[in-house]
């Protein structure tokens, strides 16, 4: 008697199992069915997208202002800015449809799509990233305070540069994934990565001697400052894209809100001459390095390869950051004659 009730609640219990098994499948199937749709879609999106972009690079090209009046030249130049405007509409839709990778992440990643294909994803991506600078930051911060006050090994020194090596090499894949998704990274950030990747490698290989042990206490101080610099970064750059996103703004519009301007600026303000003394230091490190370089006894050839590193870098960080400034400068009054 008690078997047969026991059996009966397990058929029972199997019968709602099946039940919601049905219902698991069938939205399975629609799932597929909509991910083939949107697939097609982004398909035919894309190749529109494409065909577009052709024609009015063929239009605009055909568009000559030479011998035409003066209403009508400016019924041209019209005509001109429009297409600009299309053309940066056109990228913001690209940022959600998949795109080939281009040749660095083919290499690192292989052909596999990285675009993230909502606001969500791309903002918490962008989040993650940020946190991990910060994360590696902290240990950079404590690494190098360590070997510039109480431990004075080789080998410690080359785990910091290791760590040093591995940290740049991942932010030029993480920074390319986020180019890829639509991200306004100027093109010098990703390359000071390269470089200093490049330059935390070449210290990792320079043995130790009396010109290492010359460099080394104004190499760590300097990642010590770095790390201070990457901390405020960290607040202006994490507050930015924290007020952006509350204010639901797009990219082209990021600069016309005036709460979000007059942040900016504060953030900026407090921000840039700690920027610039970094930058003067990487120039006082490359003139160092490059005075040393001559010296009779200086043999290694990391010294002026350091050097020219540092004057690259001096020259990129200073001559970018000049130029981000007198943009955002320009676009703010650009900005406040447009709304008086
Ligand atoms: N590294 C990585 N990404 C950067 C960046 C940097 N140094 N500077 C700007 N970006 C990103 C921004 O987060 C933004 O991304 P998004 O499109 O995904 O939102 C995009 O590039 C456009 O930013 P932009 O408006 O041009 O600049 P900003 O206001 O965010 O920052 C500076 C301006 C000057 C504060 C910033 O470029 C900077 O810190 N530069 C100095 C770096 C440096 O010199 N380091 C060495 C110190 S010793």
């Amino acid at each position: 008697m008690q078997m047969t009730a026991t059996l009966t609640e397990a058929l029972q219990e199997w019968e709602s199992h099946q039940k919601e098994f049905q219902v698991i499948q069938e939205n399975h199937q629609r799932y597929m069915q909509n991910l083939h749709e949107v697939s097609e879609m982004q398909s035919c999106i894309s190749a529109t997208i494409a065909h577009q972009r052709k024609s009015l690079k063929d239009f605009l090209q055909s568009l000559k202002t030479k011998g035409l009046a003066e209403e009508e030249t400016k019924h041209v130049e019209e005509i001109k800015e429009h297409i600009q405007e299309r053309q940066s509409i056109l990228s913001q839709m690209e940022a959600f449809l998949p795109k080939k990778n281009g040749i660095y992440l083919c290499l690192v990643l292989g052909n596999v799509n990285v675009n993230l294909l909502s606001k969500r994803l791309k903002a918490a991506y962008k989040d993650e990233y940020e946190k991990f600078k910060l994360c590696v930051t902290v240990i950079l911060l404590l690494l190098a305070f360590t070997c510039r006050f109480f431990v004075t090994y080789r080998f410690v020194d080359a785990l910091m540069n290791f760590l040093l090596v591995w940290y740049y090499c991942t932010l030029t894949v993480r920074e390319s994934i986020l180019i890829n998704n639509g991200s306004r990274i100027k093109g010098w950030w990703v390359a000071h990565h390269y470089i200093s990747a490049f330059l935390s490698g070449v210290i990792l290989t320079w043995p130790d001697g009396e010109l290492y042990q010359m460099f080394r206490r104004q190499f760590l101080s300097f990642c010590l400052y770095q790390s201070f610099v990457q901390f405020l970064q960290y607040y202006y750059q994490s507050g930015c894209l924290y007020r952006l996103r509350a204010l639901g703004e797009r990219h082209n519009m990021d600069l016309t809100v005036e709460g979000f301007q007059s942040w900016m600026w504060r953030g900026l303000t407090f921000l840039l001459p700690f920027l610039f003394f970094g930058h003067f230091w990487q120039l006082y490190s490359s003139i160092y390095l490059l005075s040393m370089a001559p010296v009779p006894g200086c043999k290694e050839w990391q010294v002026s390869v350091c050097g020219l590193s540092f004057l690259v870098l001096f020259m990129g960080n200073f001559f970018t950051t000049i130029a981000v400034v007198r943009h955002k400068l320009k676009n703010t009054s650009l900005n406040r004659s447009k709304s008086r």
